[in-house]
């Protein structure tokens, strides 16, 4: 079912960084982004990929964790990703993008969570390092990273309006490391 699928699509920032994901896979989850809807059909989006430790680990320098975690700056050595999906806008086809790459990001996080993986949507990047890391010619302009790899966290979606300690929106991880997500109640979004 579509909402257990969503239910299940969370966001995970701590990963088994020894389970890794093919190449393939990641083919295969940039072809759902592919199939999605985009605005004027202009499809301007591309998508640089990264699967191996030693490409990993360089992307890993460029990408900011988790901005309400204060006193945690991301998932250590072996909790890592196992693979990125850098999207990028191709500004010969389009000099900007509406919301392709939100809906592209979340057909990726769903196919990932279909396939027992989970991701992180980053969009705190160094983008200028990055860019030159990956050598990416002047026309493409990087939008979103998204991490992956096999879930290493418990994340528990709080889904009826419940807050989180500081009485608001803020994820929070409690005393046992379980992840909590507060979601507004349906009340409060539908006006
Ligand atoms: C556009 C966008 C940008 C995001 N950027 C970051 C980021 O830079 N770093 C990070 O750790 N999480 C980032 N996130 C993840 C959000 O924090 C996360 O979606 C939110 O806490 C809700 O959790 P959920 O995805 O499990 O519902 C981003 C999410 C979106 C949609």
């Amino acid at each position: 079912m579509l909402k257990e699928l969503i239910r299940k699509s969370r966001t995970v920032r701590r990963f088994y960084q020894d389970t890794p994901i093919e190449e393939d896979v990641l083919r295969g989850l940039v072809d759902l982004a592919r199939l999605s809807p985009s605005s004027a059909n202009l499809q301007p989006l591309k998508y640089a990929l990264s699967s191996t430790p030693e490409r990993n680990g360089e992307v890993f320098k460029y990408i900011g964790w988790a901005g309400y975690l204060k006193d945690w700056d991301g998932p250590d050595e072996g909790e890592r990703p196992s693979a990125y999906i850098v999207m990028l806008l191709d500004t010969r086809i389009s000099k900007k993008v509406d919301c392709d790459h939100g809906i592209a990001v979340q057909s990726i996080m769903l196919g990932a969570a279909e396939l027992g993986l989970g991701g992180t949507i980053i969009a705190n990047i160094k983008k200028v390092k990055l860019a030159q890391f990956l050598k990416l010619p002047d026309y493409l302009e990087i939008l979103l990273v998204l991490a992956l790899g096999k879930p290493k966290e418990e994340v528990v979606l709080d889904e009826k309006g419940e807050l989180g300690p500081d009485g608001d929106v803020k994820y929070y991880r409690d005393s046992s490391s379980i992840h909590h997500v507060p979601k507004r109640s349906l009340d409060e979004v539908i006006t």
